[in-house]
């Protein structure tokens, strides 16, 4: 058992960058081929080295892994090429000595086809198991819920010989939806989240949050019950574990997605689905208008919520809630490579998506951080590495990280060939051309350009921790700007997202008499008493300080009060 709670206190997510870590992808420790958790434990000081304030660890459980550890056959337990109790009890423990955070995965829609829960359903029909599931004699009920899966997965009902019923599932046929509805399976979720904080974990990133409760004649997500039951969680965390934080995967709608946060009662955090595909969208118009539309439309979050921003993850990129024009320039600038369509999204990292610029990554790591909320970082990203199309599923998004420039990337003794999964093997993004060995301590490397962003922003993280957001009119339609204001400093934000050098001018109120500084980024600045001139190259940003006389009665526009 660890004491966690030193670290828990207040909105701490607020001011930590978190990493997003598929164990099995990470480092083997035991030489099996395998990442476990003890890898990620002995790779601790290269996190704390780069400036993360938090893991999210994707499922650890034990798992028939057909969809990395989203299919658990035991809820309670560690799966054993992963490691034992104690290694995660001892991960939490020298993760917290480094200050740093540990999210797991709350995995509540669905179970694996092979756990005991659903084989002890499926065989008799008066067991006490039968009802968490949700079984049909048709197969025809909530027609007008979406298929997730939809390359592989023609519906969402499954025959089941065994049953002799369909049974449902929003994922694959292997993953068995539970039955909300039924109130043991809401305790025994509850159970499972009070379990792992039990072990000092300090909050979950909760899977597809939108699925969990079924009614005949809707879309079968985001229904009342749904906030319900997630209020229900929120509360016993907030009694017996205050400050465990719960991140909430919902990708929806902007009205769908805001209200995860529940007036501040559900979700602390909700990953910022809607912005994240027009953060590619922008960069490939040239044009940042579509950023400051979603941005207004969900800033600010709640007291005592943030938006936890991303650039990619373990999954393709979605392109759900996108119109059929945009997804259309997306595939054409992003997915042009045959195999990349997934889903109808993109199964593709950040560097190769973004033709292995540097500069465009460590811009949009930029943007991600100064907005108000918290960045999450996809393992890897940070070096720049690639994927491989030839896997399949999302298989080529989750291959081994890769710290040196060896055939198996440093990630365990054995050779590639044995491998949980290839490492990459393009000599662009490979790691013969992208590893950790080679690019710490390099100044121009991606690693060591994102590593001094991190500290940068972590320097000053107390200016950027507000809500505070003010979109500014640059005069330039290429750059985005706002402010971040706090009542000492304002922080003015300039990202210039097209490829061409620009040159612009930010109208400056009165007050702001002092000389600016850059604290990140490069731009040529003049000012004068009414506006700030600035030339900024093609896809740099710069975050640029203004003090301001501290005049606590002057009062902030209601948008820019520090809700913390
Ligand atoms: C996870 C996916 C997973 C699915 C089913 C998603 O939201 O991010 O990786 O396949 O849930 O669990």
């Amino acid at each position: 058992m660890v004491a966690g709670s030193s670290l828990r206190s207040g909105a701490w997510f607020r001011t930590a960058v978190f990493y997003e870590i598929p164990v099995r992808s990470f480092y083997d420790s035991n030489g099996d081929g395998i990442g476990d958790l003890p890898g990620v434990t002995e790779k601790l000081g290269y996190l704390s080295e780069l400036g993360v304030g938090a893991v999210w660890l994707l499922p650890f459980y034990r798992s028939a892994w057909r969809d990395e550890g989203y299919d658990i056959t035991d809820h309670y337990a560690i799966d054993p090429s992963l490691g034992t109790i104690d290694d995660l009890d001892r991960l939490v423990q020298e993760a917290h000595a480094r200050g740093i955070r540990v999210l797991g995965d709350l995995v509540t829609n669905h179970i694996s086809i092979d756990h005991p829960w659903f084989q002890e359903a499926r065989r008799d029909r008066s067991s006490p198991r039968r009802s968490w599931f949700l079984w049909s004699d048709t197969g025809k009920e909530f027609s007008r819920t979406r298929v997730i899966f939809r390359d592989v997965e023609p519906t969402n009902w499954t025959w089941d010989d065994l049953a002799g019923q369909y049974y449902f599932h929003r994922f694959y046929a292997t993953q068995p939806d539970l039955n909300y509805d039924e109130p043991a399976v809401r305790q025994e979720m509850f159970r499972v989240a009070r379990f792992w904080l039990g072990h000092g974990l300090d909050g979950f990133r909760c899977d597809a949050v939108p699925y969990l409760f079924k009614r005949e004649g809707t879309r079968c997500q985001s229904l009342p019950e749904v906030h319900v039951f997630f209020k229900e969680l929120r509360a016993v965390l907030d009694a017996e574990f205050p400050g465990a934080v719960l991140v909430a995967e919902a990708n929806q709608s902007i009205p769908e997605t805001v209200q995860y946060f529940g007036d501040s009662r559900e979700f602390p955090m909700v990953m910022h689905f809607p912005l994240m595909p027009n953060l590619y969208l922008a960069l490939a118009e040239e044009d940042p208008r579509r950023l400051r539309h979603v941005l207004q439309a969900t800033l600010p979050a709640p007291p005592g919520c943030g938006w936890a921003y991303f650039l990619r993850n373990h999954d393709e990129v979605t392109l759900e809630q996108v119109s059929d024009d945009e997804r259309e320039m997306f595939l054409w600038v992003y997915g042009k490579y045959p195999r990349t369509v997934l889903n109808g999204g993109v199964r593709r990292r950040l560097a190769p998506m973004l033709d292995g610029d540097d500069t465009t990554i460590v811009l949009m790591t930029a943007l991600l951080l100064s907005l108000p909320g918290a960045a999450f970082l996809y393992y890897g990203d940070e070096i720049g590495m690639g994927d491989r199309l030839d896997l399949p599923d999302r298989d080529g998004v989750r291959t081994p990280m890769q710290w040196t420039s060896a055939a198996n990337a440093g990630f365990s003794t054995l050779p590639p060939e044995r491998l949980i999964r290839p490492p990459v093997d393009d000599p662009v993004y490979g790691p013969a051309a992208r590893n950790v060995a080679d690019e710490r301590g390099r100044p121009d490397s991606l690693l060591e350009r994102i590593r001094q962003l991190i500290a940068l922003w972590s320097a000053h993280v107390d200016e950027f921790r507000s809500e505070a957001f003010l979109a500014a009119e640059p005069q330039v339609p290429s750059v985005f700007a706002f402010w971040r204001d706090q009542p000492a400093t304002r922080i003015l934000c300039l990202y210039n997202i097209s490829r061409a050098s620009v040159s612009g001018t930010v109208r400056l109120d009165p007050e702001l008499k002092s000389t600016p500084t850059v604290l990140a980024g490069e731009a040529t600045l003049a000012r004068s008493d009414s506006q700030l001139s600035f030339d900024l190259a093609g896809r740099r940003f710069a975050w640029i300080r203004f003090a301001r006389p501290f005049a606590p009665s002057m009062g902030l526009p209601a948008s820019s009060v520090d809700r913390l």
